[in-house]
């Protein structure tokens, strides 16, 4: 792959040694002429789907060839420390802030041994995009603070009724899901936050996007100048849809979202939507994939076989966007495989279209 410069949809993707890239669930930074590939280092077999040994970069300045650069961030060894290894580390993404020159790092994280009960944000901070990367903190976001779209009603803290106490976590759509019951519980503690990405606007300010509310529903929330923190500003959005492996553009003054349903590591069918403003309204625009993965056999209904993690927007290129996906391996983690897709855009929205190989020049000057 890496010599005919074209990408290779779901099969092995091969560095500048040789090894299969290991940057799960993962999203690219351009900085300085380059781009930043990050994403969870995973092993071999189920042990893999925790984290024993970070978050893994690579550079690559034609998005096809990439050159390992090694480990950004690199658990702990200290039994105290949040990301001790054997935590949760997933979803790694990495923004850079011209204000303090810095590179920032944000994650969902599940403490060791609480499987996805902590649903938190860890933060990470380095001075070069590469690494490494320090821990800063880690923390369920926006604690004391109502979602801007929230009605004064519903500004009241919810006791704790043993309904809302112990909910399944990863398990998808629910009926019995009380209706604005979750934020208001997680209120003062801060709100649950696991599958998540970052978004820089035109403007400079950055977002944190996660999946909130037991998973039930989306928060879209602004950072501090620094990127460190949560402003403490946010939305909910998506209200009980159940959206997961949120990724989001800009194009042509308009806000895209590419995102999953709720079924942990086996595929689902995508979703898009589409926002004049990043606080909405969002209107949901269905399923943009097209097409059959051979490999596995998987059309768009299990969007061919992966799960969204990023969008990543190519550099020099006009209207070029390209959609990443992971194939999940739960059985043999380190096996997972990556589907990346050209996005075509229309009046309609978002297509995505299953390619065997493909390469930028499919997307013109
Ligand atoms: C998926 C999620 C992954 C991972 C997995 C665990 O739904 O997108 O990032 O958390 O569940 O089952």
């Amino acid at each position: 792959m890496t010599a005919e410069a074209c990408f290779v949809p779901g099969e092995p993707w091969l560095d500048d040694r040789g090894v299969h890239i290991n940057a799960h669930g993962g999203g690219v930074l351009f900085h300085g002429g380059a781009y930043y590939w990050f994403g969870e280092h995973k092993i071999s077999g189920k042990a893999g789907n925790v984290a024993h040994v970070g978050v893994h970069c690579y550079s690559s300045t034609d998005l096809t060839s990439w050159r390992d650069e090694g480990i950004a961030l690199a658990v702990s060894d200290d039994s105290e420390s949040d990301i001790v290894r054997e935590c949760v580390l997933e979803r790694p993404k990495v923004i850079y802030n011209a204000l303090t020159e810095t590179f920032v790092m944000w994650f969902h994280l599940e403490l060791k041994g609480q499987g996805y009960a902590a649903a938190r944000s860890g933060v990470a901070v380095s001075s070069s995009p590469t690494g490494p990367y320090a821990f800063c903190d880690s923390f369920r976001p926006n604690a004391g603070h109502w979602p801007l779209n929230a009605t004064e009603e519903q500004k009241a803290p919810l006791e704790d009724p043993p309904y809302l106490r112990n909910r399944s976590v990863s398990g998808g759509p629910n009926a019995a899901t009380p209706a604005n019951g979750f934020f208001r519980r997680d209120h003062l503690g801060g709100q649950m936050a696991r599958d998540m990405t970052l978004f820089v606007d035109d403007d400079g300010t950055g977002y944190h996007i996660y999946s909130s509310e037991e998973n039930s529903t989306l928060h879209i929330s602004e950072l501090t100048p620094d990127f460190q923190r949560p402003s403490g500003r946010y939305v909910r959005v998506f209200e009980k849809r159940w959206m997961e492996a949120a990724a989001i553009c800009k194009r042509q003054g308009r806000y895209y979202l590419l995102a999953s349903g709720c079924t942990g590591w086996a595929p689902n069918e995508a979703r898009s939507a589409v926002a004049d403003s990043i606080w909405g309204p969002w209107e949901e625009l269905g399923n943009p994939c097209v097409g059959i993965n051979p490999m596995n056999g998987l059309g768009q209904e299990k969007t061919f076989g992966g799960q969204s993690t990023s969008i990543l927007p190519v550099e020099g290129l006009r209207d070029a966007y390209i959609a990443m996906f992971d194939i999940w391996c739960p059985e043999d983690a380190i096996d997972g495989r990556y589907v990346w897709l050209p996005i075509v855009f229309s009046e309609e929205g978002m297509k995505i279209s299953w390619r065997d190989r493909w390469d930028l020049a499919g997307f013109g000057t």
